[in-house]
């Protein structure tokens, strides 16, 4: 297959209508509550390819809680586990289970980010907080977003060490390879019934983000449940977040079951992009992640024709994404190549997306009946269709 390169997107400003009160420069890092972060680094090392990098908990003087942080290319996830029952972590994990506690998002100044968003009605987490060691400082701020999630600016331009202060890089004797996985491509949010509009109007209020793409109830439903999805984006395109709510069909919808297990709205899946989907998804099959059924027989026959006017896709080519399972869709400006896991916990909340854009800036919709079948098929099994 031809080899595109994942275009990451400069840092000029590509959206119109997008506001600069808060430039972002990218994801910082994305913190998952967990009830054992332990066994969960393990998991994201071993299945996800992710490298041991920094640590904290009780080896370090932190009695409260442990914290694994993995890397990949550029993308860094945090595992944490309370210490003890008096931390307030346990009520997260009480009412959610394992789940996204922490979007961070990279910013030149941390304080005039929580000014400026604050300011604009954003509820405040974290004031403004200087963290210092040897290798630097680091200054932090956060707000509230959907449910009990929270958006923390990261100002890390005068620190040098392995993550945040406090933490120590983590050398370990396991470290199984990397799987290709390059940066955080989206994070979806699924909120309430009714709530999308309102969550839209935050992110482009309080974060001067645009609304870009729009998929009402009509595009994205299948003969059973249904959908609605707007993506929000900053100025400069690093930062995608669709944000879903349920919408009345037949059946359940899949965010409706994400509400009801998550007991509130959260973040439904992380999208990870990669250079090369078919290696990276060949060895996350091999590694044990469980992925979405493939689709029907008929969805790969029309896919030349789909794709036609914007690419070709080799016969062969088609067959091993097939193999596989991984779908594509395109758009004006080119296609896309994504796969879905399963839930990568025991409620059917939080998942992965694994994404290779050639081109395409579009987020699958010609995939989604397909996606939906297949998530419909293992909600079919839950007994929460
Ligand atoms: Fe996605």
């Amino acid at each position: 297959m031809k080899q595109i390169k994942n275009v990451e997107y400069g840092l000029e400003k590509i959206f119109e209508g997008a506001q600069d009160f808060l430039p972002l420069l990218g994801t910082d890092y994305v913190e998952l509550y967990v009830g054992n972060a332990k066994q969960a680094a393990h998991f994201y090392k071993t299945a996800f390819g992710f490298q041991s990098h920094a640590y904290k908990g009780l080896e370090t003087g932190c009695k409260e809680y442990s914290s694994y942080v993995l890397k990949q290319d550029k993308i860094r996830l945090v595992l944490t586990t309370p210490l003890n029952s008096q931390s307030p972590i346990n009520q997260h994990l009480t009412k959610h289970g394992d789940g996204v506690k922490v979007i961070a998002l990279w910013v030149e100044d941390a304080t005039k980010s929580w000014k400026e968003t604050t300011s604009r009605g954003a509820k405040s987490f974290m004031e403004p907080t200087t963290e210092k060691d040897e290798y630097g400082e680091v200054v932090r701020s956060g707000i509230h977003t959907y449910g009990e999630t929270v958006h923390i600016f990261v100002e890390r331009k005068n620190y040098n060490g392995a993550f945040l202060p406090g933490y120590q890089k983590w050398e370990s004797e396991y470290n199984p390879t990397s799987v290709g996985l390059k940066f955080i491509d989206h994070m979806v949010g699924n909120v309430g019934w009714g709530e999308m509009n309102q969550w839209v109007k935050w992110y482009e209020e309080v974060m001067g983000f645009v609304n870009f793409l729009s998929f009402d109830d009509k595009q994205i439903h299948t003969e059973y449940s249904a959908l609605m999805s707007k993506v929000m984006s900053n100025g400069n395109g690093r930062i995608k977040f669709p944000i879903n709510e349920p919408a009345k069909a037949a059946k359940k919808s899949q965010i409706e079951e994400y509400i009801d297990f998550y007991e509130g709205p959260g973040a439904q899946h992380i999208a990870v992009a990669t250079d090369n989907i078919i290696t990276t998804v060949k060895q996350l099959r091999e590694r044990g992640v469980e992925f979405l059924s493939t689709p029907p027989e008929e969805y790969y026959k029309a896919v030349p024709s789909r794709l036609d006017k914007h690419h070709h896709i080799l016969q062969e080519d088609i067959v091993v994404l097939k193999s596989l399972g991984i779908m594509i869709d395109a758009d004006e400006e080119g296609y896309l190549l994504q796969i879905f896991t399963k839930p990568v916990e025991d409620r059917p909340t939080l998942f992965f997306e694994i994404i290779q854009r050639m081109g395409a800036k579009g987020f699958g919709a010609g995939n989604f009946k397909a996606l939906f079948e297949s998530i419909e098929r293992e909600q079919e099994k839950r007994g929460t269709l």
